[in-house]
């Protein structure tokens, strides 16, 4: 183990923040850290945005339904962005403009900025716990996709993935449990159905043990009918028309 390893396997998500506003210097680090993640060909396709302004925390808070939107010591918003590389297609000649824009407007040019995004948001928030900073990352933001892109006036190709709170953690929640390390890696071929169920029957009953024991939030409740909830109740059906109108995923 060295202190990486530490700060990685102590992660949770912090919920709860002090009154206490991020410094220039620690959001500058903090972003630093994300920008050095790896990025496809170099695309660098996402853009952060920082909310200072307490009007946008409060619209944006009011559409995730979540107070620790609204406080915390910063909020960022996490972009998928082709947007600034569909600018660069000026300088190229018109044969190679029609095919920049059909390439920028494809599912896998779709897929990189999202896979960029979450890459460079987590080396942000590995760089904020590692600075003693707690987060919480934020997809409720894509309650309303579309106001959250309005009230940040996000150019075409540009898309709002998640946000991520940071700040100095008020409270100290367990740390949550994860699914068994052979249900998440398997070797040379994917597992067998019924291996793989034995394996999530017997998360079911540690995640009973750990809602049971929390010292808040206690609950009675298992992986499996979290999951049936939720993939029982279609959310955010909106996303895949948003997404298509800033002219990604398209083909
Ligand atoms: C992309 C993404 C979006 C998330 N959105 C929210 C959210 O909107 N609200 C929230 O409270 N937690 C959110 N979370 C946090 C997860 O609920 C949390 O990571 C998960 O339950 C595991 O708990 P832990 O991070 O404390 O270990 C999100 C996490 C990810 C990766």
């Amino acid at each position: 183990m060295n202190e990486t390893i530490d700060t990685i396997l102590s992660h949770r998500s912090i919920r709860k923040f002090k009154d206490e506003k991020l410094t220039k210097e620690q959001i500058h680090t903090i972003v630093r850290s994300a920008q050095q993640a790896s990025t496809s060909s170099f695309v660098m396709a996402y853009t952060i945005i920082g909310i200072t302004d307490d009007s946008k925390k409060q619209a944006l808070m009011e559409i995730s339904g979540q107070p620790y939107v609204k406080d915390n010591g910063h909020l960022f918003v996490f972009c998928g962005d082709l947007h600034r590389a569909h600018q660069l297609r000026n300088k190229a000649d018109k044969e190679q403009q029609e095919l920049i824009t059909e390439t920028i407007e494809s599912t896998e040019q779709f897929i990189v900025t999202v896979i960029d995004g979450a890459l460079a948001a987590q080396n942000a928030v590995l760089a904020a716990e590692s600075m003693g900073l707690g987060a919480c990352f934020l997809g409720s933001l894509r309650n309303d996709i579309n106001k959250v892109s309005d009230l940040l006036q996000l150019p075409n190709h540009v898309v709002p993935l998640f946000g991520v709170a940071v700040g100095y953690p008020d409270h100290q929640p367990e740390l949550k449990p994860r699914l068994p390390i052979e249900t998440v890696y398997h070797e040379n071929s994917y597992m067998e159905d019924e291996e793989q169920e034995e394996l999530i029957n017997e998360f079911d009953l540690t995640l009973k043990k750990y809602y049971d024991s929390r010292s808040t939030n206690t609950r009675i409740d298992t992986w499996t009918e979290q999951m049936i909830r939720k993939y029982s109740n279609p959310q955010r059906m909106d996303v895949s028309a948003f997404v298509k109108s800033k002219g990604l995923n398209k083909r």
